[in-house]
């Protein structure tokens, strides 16, 4: 079977439906729940209307902020159910978590930083301004959907739920089995996504020039193992072995992507500098290929697209 046949708005249909069913999700003993206000529940007026922005800018970045997006994939493609799916790091739970402190960067962040960071890292793109129109839609989307929740708490469903320490190292080979039976279909055989009709990206690309590139979250094989068990194959969350999960994890991040925005030409000083631990692979050589010495440079690095681009 092949999804290319398929008509775009029956796999828009299709994605639609798989959206609604999803994984039950298995709250900690102590952390609250909470659920977000309906999707139609937006309120009319200005405020409304930055809250719709937000969505917006979630659903479809490269229309509503395309000046600051260097790859095709939405925020939605990694923050399941535009934004309201718990396990999928979900924006109601991370709104009451900022400011916070990121080991990342080593200081205390704005929820505007962090928000930065999408731009720059998973987006493969570049820096709204604090004070953008963009950055404030997606805040005040935030704000909105975290409307009613205690603040300064881990709520139910934040974050991606982590895993325990893999019982078998993380394997290349276990890894392309899992993902030729159980993810190309969707993403491809060589990681790159599909697009509809529209070009816009139905399937995202999991690794190549179109993915997050080697600063985001996601190239952590950690953080990838965890998304995927929760969430992938897409409506099959749960389904794969903890151990499968951690190996096609591995397996997708075992490739080219985007060079890390914070390369300082040098890929030993990089890896020094922003790398290193067993579940990051930068820098190191797998399959006779050396991670992040062939990378395409980051969008962020490159001039900036013409003005007249701005909100396209
Ligand atoms: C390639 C996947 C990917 C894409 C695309 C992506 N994110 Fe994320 N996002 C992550 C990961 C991974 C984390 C860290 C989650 C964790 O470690 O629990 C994260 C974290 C966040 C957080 C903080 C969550 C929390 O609980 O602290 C926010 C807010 C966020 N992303 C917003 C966005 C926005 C807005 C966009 C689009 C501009 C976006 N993300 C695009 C993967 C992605
Ligand atoms: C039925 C189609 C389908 C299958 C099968 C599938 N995915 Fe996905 N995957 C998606 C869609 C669609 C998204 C984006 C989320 C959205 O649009 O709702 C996604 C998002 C992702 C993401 C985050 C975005 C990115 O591109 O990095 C990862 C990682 C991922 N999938 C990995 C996997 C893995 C690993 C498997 C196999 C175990 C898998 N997927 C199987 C449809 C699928």
């Amino acid at each position: 079977m092949s999804l290319r046949h398929i008509p775009a708005a029956a796999t828009a249909g299709a994605l639609m439906l798989t959206l609604a069913l999803g994984t039950a999700w298995a709250a900690s003993p102590d952390a609250p729940a909470f659920t977000p206000p309906a999707a139609d529940a937006i309120p009319s007026g200005p405020f409304g209307e930055a809250v719709r922005l937000g969505q917006d800018i979630f659903l479809n970045p490269q229309k509503f902020a395309g000046r600051y997006v260097g790859n095709s994939m939405t925020c939605a493609s990694c923050h399941l159910d535009a934004g309201r799916r718990a396990g999928s790091a979900p924006l109601w739970a991370a709104y009451v978590l900022y400011p916070a402190y990121r080991s990342k960067n080593g200081h205390v962040n704005t929820l505007a930083e962090r928000l930065q960071g999408c731009f720059v890292y998973s987006m493969n793109g570049r820096m709204p301004p604090t004070d953008s129109k963009t950055i404030v839609a997606l805040e005040s989307y935030m704000y909105w959907m975290a409307k009613g929740a205690p603040t300064g708490v881990k709520l139910a469903g934040q974050g991606f739920p982590r895993l325990a320490e893999p019982q078998h190292t993380p394997d290349y080979v276990r890894g392309q089995k899992v993902y030729t039976a159980r993810c190309a279909l969707c993403h491809g055989a060589q990681g790159t996504g599909r697009r509809d009709a529209t070009a816009r990206t139905a399937f995202p690309a999991l690794w190549g020039d179109d993915s997050y590139n080697w600063g985001a979250g996601m190239h952590s094989i950690k953080t990838a193992a965890a998304f995927i068990h929760a969430n992938m194959p897409l409506s099959q969350g749960g389904t794969l072995s903890e151990q499968q999960a951690w190996d096609v994890a591995y397996f997708i991040n075992a490739h080219e992507r985007p060079q890390d925005p914070r390369f300082a030409g040098n890929l030993a000083a990089t890896t020094k500098a922003h790398h290193g631990g067993k579940y990051d692979l930068y820098g190191q050589t797998v399959n006779g290929v050396t991670l992040g010495a062939r990378s395409t440079p980051s969008t962020s690095t490159l001039p900036d697209k013409a003005e007249s681009q701005v909100g396209k």
